[in-house]
Formats: C-alpha cells, sequence, structure tokens
C-alpha cells in the first residue's frame, strides 16, 4: 500500500473526480480496508454532519477476505447503501452496465499488465455507458531522489510512468481527462475515463 500520510489528498482528487450525485452506485474495485468508502459523504452524504438519504450507493471488492471482513467492521453498512464484498475483480459477479462510477486506487503497480487488463475489462463492462472509471496510482515519470525513496519502499513492483497508465486504460476506455498530483512524498496520477462500447458487449 501506499507508504505516506498523503491518502487525505488522494480522497480529495478522488471525490472532485468522480463528483457523485446523490442515488448513483460506485463500486471500489480492489478496495483493500475501504479506505475510499467514505468519499460519498463528502460530496453528497452529509448535512449539517448527519447522513442523508439519497446519497450514493457503494460496493468495495478485494479478494483479500480479512480487508475486507475489516473494512465491513470499520465501516458498516450505513443503513443498508454501503457493502464490501470479496471477488475476484478479474471476474465480478455484477450485472452490466450496472454501476455509475468506479474507483480503482493504489492498485495498477502492483499488478502485471495481464491482470491490470482483466480488472479494467470488468470495469468497463459493469459500468453504464456514460459511467467513469476514476483511476489513481503511483507516477513513474522521473520522479527524482527523494520521491524515490518512497517509491522504492512501497510493495507495488510494477511501475509505470503515466503513458502506459494511459495506455492500459485505452484498451477499454476513453480517456476523457488526466492529470498530477502530490500526496504527500508520492507523486499521483490520476485519470478519469469512459468505457468504451465495444468492452461493454
Ligand atoms: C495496494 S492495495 C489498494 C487498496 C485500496 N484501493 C487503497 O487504496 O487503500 C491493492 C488491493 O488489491 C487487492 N487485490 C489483488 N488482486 C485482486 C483481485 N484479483 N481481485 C480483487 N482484489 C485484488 C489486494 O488484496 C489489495 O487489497
Amino acid at each position: 500500500m501506499l507508504i505516506s500520510g498523503g491518502q487525505r489528498a488522494t480522497k480529495r482528487w478522488a471525490r472532485d473526480w468522480l463528483d457523485l450525485q446523490p442515488g448513483e452506485r460506485l463500486l471500489d474495485v480492489c478496495c483493500g480496508t475501504g479506505e475510499f468508502c467514505q468519499l460519498r459523504i463528502a460530496d453528497c452524504g452529509l448535512r449539517n454532519g448527519e447522513e442523508h438519504g439519497g446519497e450514493a450507493e457503494y460496493l468495495g471488492i478485494d479478494l483479500n477476505a480479512r480487508y475486507v471482513a475489516y473494512a465491513a467492521r470499520r465501516y458498516g453498512v450505513a443503513g443498508g447503501r454501503r457493502a464490501f464484498r470479496v471477488a475476484d475483480a478479474t471476474r465480478l459477479r455484477l450485472a452490466p452496465g450496472s454501476f455509475d462510477k468506479a474507483l480503482f486506487v493504489n492498485s495498477l503497480h502492483h499488478f502485471p499488465d495481464d491482470l491490470n487488463r482483466g480488472i479494467l475489462r470488468e470495469i468497463a463492462r459493469v459500468l453504464k455507458p456514460s459511467g467513469r472509471l476514476v483511476l489513481i496510482d503511483m507516477a513513474g515519470d522521473h520522479p527524482g531522489r527523494a520521491r524515490r525513496f518512497f517509491l522504492d519502499r512501497d510493495r507495488g513492483r510494477h511501475l509505470r510512468p503515466l503513458g502506459a497508465q494511459l495506455a492500459l486504460v485505452e484498451e477499454h476506455f476513453a480517456v476523457r481527462r488526466y492529470g498530477a498530483f502530490d500526496a504527500g512524498f508520492t507523486p499521483q496520477t490520476i485519470i478519469a475515463a469512459t468505457p468504451r462500447p465495444a468492452a461493454r458487449e
């Protein structure tokens, strides 16, 4: 996982680029311990500090049963609008076109190309045609010595330059926007994309 206190910045960027609307369904792929399940609240789930109805629904999936159990214990179900499930992201048992938005965070650089391809294909399948993927990963482009120190201590062994990240996403998505930001000591890339029609068949 990411080494730094930068998750706050990552959450802010994810929230802004997802732009969740009340009633939308968000799928968090490879959700780990569920760190990103409360994003929607900042946008549309909290009014005067109270959760209200009509907010986005969240489903976090991860292969690691211990992470999923921890996430469910820690973050609960929020009145049935939040769920965590053990699942293989390359074989999601979810209906085509059943989610509005998807999040794929801090994971790309942990996986080889083929695994990422399988995951991205599944995300494209379960998103609505107008749906949006927001992918955030570590930036592999010439990070400089200080940043290199932190990147080298991350467990991901598949760090890619932005161009290679975009190429993977573009196999199943049309990229709408991309950029970069700093999360503490770790440079991050962020990509927003819409599923290509062919990917959904
Ligand atoms: C680096 S963590 C990212 C967790 C989370 N997105 C975050 O930012 O805190 C990568 C996650 O991918 C999960 N994972 C690995 N292979 C998977 C697969 N085939 N299907 C679903 N999850 C998988 C791991 O269990 C791990 O929790």
